[in-house]
């Protein structure tokens, strides 16, 4: 198919970029690079421009005769959301129904959407199915469950077709060590340290020691970045229009903040500073997916299913670009 693939040049959406590609997908990328790295990507793939830019938009989707669009482009970082709330609104919420509004004046009908675990806040139970209540406790995950909502009545009028993909703890890299990620500033847990392995940075902090979990630290579901890359390629090949996908991507395991450090010292072999912090506000203790209807509406399953093969494949590009993109 021929793509457009928004926010291709930042992590998540720059793995995807390789996966489509590599299915023998067309594909062509927007990113205003504001947190995205041109060389995550060919560069005869990227035009540099804002997805608000409905005219551009419109003028590439037809130019290129664009099938589907795969959007990845936003901001992510919780703790900033909660900062600077108009910032998520305008960019996640007001850019994708620019976005939207683009795609339905140049009659593109298909939409693979880049969303996220956070639009469920606190869960009551553990795993969480598609059918927990939504119910974000920050900007971030509002923004993104607004956008949902938009695609959901838009599929319901029978205008598009989507898939709404909600992912876990994005996590890994290529495992060649030539694509990685790069963030600034970085607020993940297995960069950061990675970063501390290297001596980049002296002391790693665990958020909080006293949640009602085994070893009083938080779990996540840590899920590979070609795992979800391939989830995406998934969702675009399945998808029609007046669909409706709504789908978690974990690996359906919990990881706690000190096993994943554990993992760290195991993979690198090296010692680091690690110390116990207080707690981050608006970090529940346990976030694990319900995987099994990715199964079956997609026929994904994560390859990578141990946390230590995941911090292989980031260690390695850490490793190699110790400054990230500017490394190379
Ligand atoms: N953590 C530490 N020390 C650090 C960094 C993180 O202990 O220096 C802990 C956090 O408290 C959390 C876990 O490690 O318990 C994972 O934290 P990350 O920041 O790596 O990831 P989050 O779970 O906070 O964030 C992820 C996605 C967000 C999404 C969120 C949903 O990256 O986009 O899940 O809650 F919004």
């Amino acid at each position: 198919m021929r793509v457009l693939v928004t926010g291709g040049a930042g992590y998540v959406g720059s793995h995807t970029v390789y996966a489509l590609l590599e299915a023998g997908h067309q594909v062509w990328v927007l990113d205003n690079l504001s947190r995205g790295h041109a060389e995550a990507i060919p560069s005869n793939l990227l035009t540099v421009g804002d997805i608000h830019d409905v005219p551009l938009v419109v003028e590439l989707l037809r130019r290129h005769r664009i099938e589907a669009i795969l959007h990845f482009a936003a901001f992510a970082l919780v703790g900033e959301s909660v900062q600077h709330p108009e910032r998520y609104y305008e960019n996640n919420l007001r850019g994708g129904l620019a976005l939207l509004q683009a795609m339905l004046q140049a009659d593109v009908r298909k939409m693979v959407f880049s969303s996220t675990c956070a639009v469920y806040g606190v869960p009551t139970h553990s795993p969480i199915s598609e059918n927990a209540p939504t119910n974000p406790i920050n900007p971030y995950g509002r923004s993104k469950l607004a956008f949902e909502w938009a695609l959901a009545d838009l599929a319901h009028s029978g205008q598009i077709g989507y898939a709404a993909l909600r992912y876990f703890n994005a996590a890994g890299a290529r495992p060649d060590g030539t694509l990685g990620e790069d963030h600034d500033p970085e607020t993940h847990l297995i960069p950061l340290v990675l970063q501390t392995a290297l001596g980049l940075r002296p002391y790693v902090e665990i958020f909080g020691t006293d949640y009602n979990t085994p070893d009083g630290t938080c779990i996540r579901d840590y899920v590979h970045v070609d795992d979800l890359a391939n989830a995406h390629v998934r969702a675009l090949e399945r998808l029609h229009v007046g669909q409706a996908i709504v789908c978690n991507l974990g690996i359906g395991r919990g990881y706690s903040v000190r096993e994943v450090i554990a993992a760290c010292q195991e993979v690198t072999g090296r010692r680091f500073v690690v110390r116990e912090a207080a707690r981050r506000a608006g970090d529940p203790p346990r976030l694990v997916a319900e995987p099994t209807y990715a199964l079956q509406v997609l026929g994904w399953q994560p390859r990578y299913r141990d946390i230590a093969n995941i911090v292989e494949t980031a260690w390695r590009w850490h490793r190699s670009h110790p400054q990230g993109f500017r490394s190379q």
